[in-house]
């Protein structure tokens, strides 16, 4: 049985984007889309989850994720509650099921989670009870999937619903990144025209994952001509001490500056998922100069979070 979907093939929970087809991925964003607001204007809100409870839990750090899912949450009328994780009850060793089955008897409906461990959230979705949804908010180096929509929604909005026109470059720690894995799966479902990924041999991907991706092993091949130049931080806690890159050389041979950013297309768009190391991934000219759409992520964060809560709480009836 698939592990996010009802019976009917809708979306019960949203674990991965690995089973999305094109026309859901582009539903999904046509849908966030119409929740994209101006910054300063007011944004838009409704009751679409008027009376919904959703709990928020997370195991490892976050600010964007977690502040967008409630924000996008809170906007569709729904009740929030943040668990501190860490500081409650699975520190002394209670198990993140057991955690969930004493929220569902408080009402919950959905839950919003982030784990270091892979398969805690599937784990979960295939043991709550049936009116119950769960959304990943990141798993382990696994997946990010509401990460991945937002990616694909700024590449949209910036360089149209063409994915075939596009050449794409990934570039840094792909080996430890959700959020590359779950860009992937998006890009790649929308047909995109080139993918390729850029890092150095000990921060590439196993052979065998990312199979549409073209491997290059310097910024200086992988970004030339290219539309889309995504940069990725260096995850230092998915990694031994004796693997983490030094700062310095890492930026000397990978980093984005605004010489290498030259390499790609002139209106090449630059995207970060934050959090950023300045100087080490990415240059504060680049992450804060007009290629940057990093601010449009953040902002797509909250539209896709409330498309993707819609969608899975509130399915349309399905006529047969
Ligand atoms: C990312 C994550 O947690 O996977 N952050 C985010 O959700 N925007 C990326 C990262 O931590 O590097």
């Amino acid at each position: 049985m698939n592990k996010q979907r009802r019976g009917d093939g809708s979306l019960r929970h949203l674990i991965t984007l690995e089973d999305l087809t094109r026309a859901e991925l582009d539903a999904l964003l046509e849908h966030a889309q119409r929740y994209v607001c101006a910054s300063g204007a007011r944004p838009p809100m409704n009751r679409a989850l008027d009376g919904m409870t959703i709990g928020n839990l997370f195991t490892e750090p976050s600010t964007r994720t977690r502040v967008s899912f409630e924000l996008a949450a809170r906007r569709l009328g729904a009740e929030v509650i943040n668990l501190e994780v860490q500081l409650s009850s699975r520190a002394k060793g209670e198990t993140m099921l057991d955690t969930i089955h004493t929220l569902e008897s408080l009402h919950f409906d959905g839950f919003v989670i982030r784990d270091s461990e892979p398969g805690v959230v599937a784990h979960v979705a295939a043991n709550v009870a049936a009116h119950v949804s769960v959304f990943s908010a990141g798993e382990a180096h696994v997946s990010h999937p509401t990460q991945g929509l937002l990616d694909a929604l700024t590449v949209r909005q910036h360089k149209g619903a063409r994915f075939e026109a596009l050449c794409i470059a990934i570039v840094g720690d792909i080996r430890h990144s959700r959020v590359a894995r779950s860009a992937y799966e998006a890009f790649t479902a929308l047909g995109v025209g080139e993918l390729r990924l850029v890092a150095p041999p000990g921060l590439m991907p196993e052979a065998g994952l990312f199979p549409a991706g073209r491997r290059y092993a310097t910024p200086e091949q992988g970004l030339m001509g290219a539309d889309v130049v995504m940069m990725l931080r260096i995850q230092k806690e998915r990694m031994a001490q004796a693997e983490i890159p030094d700062g310095d050389q890492y930026f000397a041979r990978y980093g984005l500056s605004a010489a290498r950013l030259r390499l790609a297309r002139p209106d090449a768009i630059v995207m970060h998922p934050q959090p950023m190391n300045r100087g080490v991934e990415i240059d504060s000219a680049v992450a804060d100069g007009p290629q940057s759409v990093i601010r449009d992520q953040v902002r797509n964060g909250v539209a896709v979070r409330m498309a993707v809560l819609e969608t899975v709480l509130r399915p349309r009836p399905v006529r047969a």
